[in-house]
């Protein structure tokens, strides 16, 4: 089973995710293609720093998001994709995508959805006085961090937490959530029924 994994910035999911499959810990899932939107991303360096094949698709000045998305899609059917996982992939995907890949692409995020969507999630969570806050894994559908959610995982927020301390916190969190929701997904463990995701032995 073939993952494309699309990334922006300092890739430590991806790398997590690249530990753990060589450690032979992701089910049926092969990582055969790292895509960045960002030319200089740090994450491209561990995607070759594990031998991985890696594509920097830059948007062009003035692009519709559609037409990147055609771009996109085009590029991760050619290398006949099965799994696409955004770690930490700063654009939102047009439903163009999100309907080609339907329940085909998922995403990790840094709170307790439905709390806290949208950028700076933990510092929303610190600036709301939430007493707990975490991480959550989910198919992407049309809407942002919105889709059926596929593992959750809690963090507790002290009253001495920063951004960073918080953060940090929740991003070991991530680190063992992403690659578990593509393990289920590579043994096709996971039934996505409406908004509920049955996971089945
Ligand atoms: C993570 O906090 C993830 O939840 C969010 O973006 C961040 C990516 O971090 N979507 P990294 O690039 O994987 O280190």
């Amino acid at each position: 089973m073939n993952v494309a994994v699309l990334i922006s910035g300092r890739g430590s999911n991806l790398e997590a995710i690249l530990e753990k499959e060589k450690q032979k810990e992701l089910g049926n899932a092969v990582v055969s293609l790292v895509v960045s939107n960002i030319p200089d991303a740090k994450g491209l360096e561990i995607a070759k720093r594990y031998g991985k094949k890696t594509i920097v698709l830059p948007p062009h000045r003035n692009q519709n998001r559609e037409t990147y998305d055609k771009q996109l899609a085009e590029t991760l059917e050619k290398n006949n994709i099965d799994l696409v996982v955004l770690a930490g992939f700063m654009r939102i995907l047009s439903p163009f995508f999100v309907n080609k890949f339907s329940n085909k692409i998922i995403n990790i995020h840094p709170s307790l959805l439905p709390s806290f969507p949208g950028i700076n999630a933990q510092k929303q969570a610190l600036d709301y006085g939430a007493k707990i806050t975490g991480c959550t894994v989910h198919f992407v559908d049309e809407k942002v961090d919105h889709g059926p959610i596929i593992l959750q995982e809690v963090v507790l927020v002290d009253d001495s937490d920063t951004e960073e301390t918080l953060a940090k916190k929740i991003l070991e969190k991530e680190h063992i959530l992403l690659p578990k929701a593509i393990r289920l997904f590579s043994e096709g463990k996971l039934i996505v029924e409406g908004r509920k995701v049955r996971i089945v032995n």
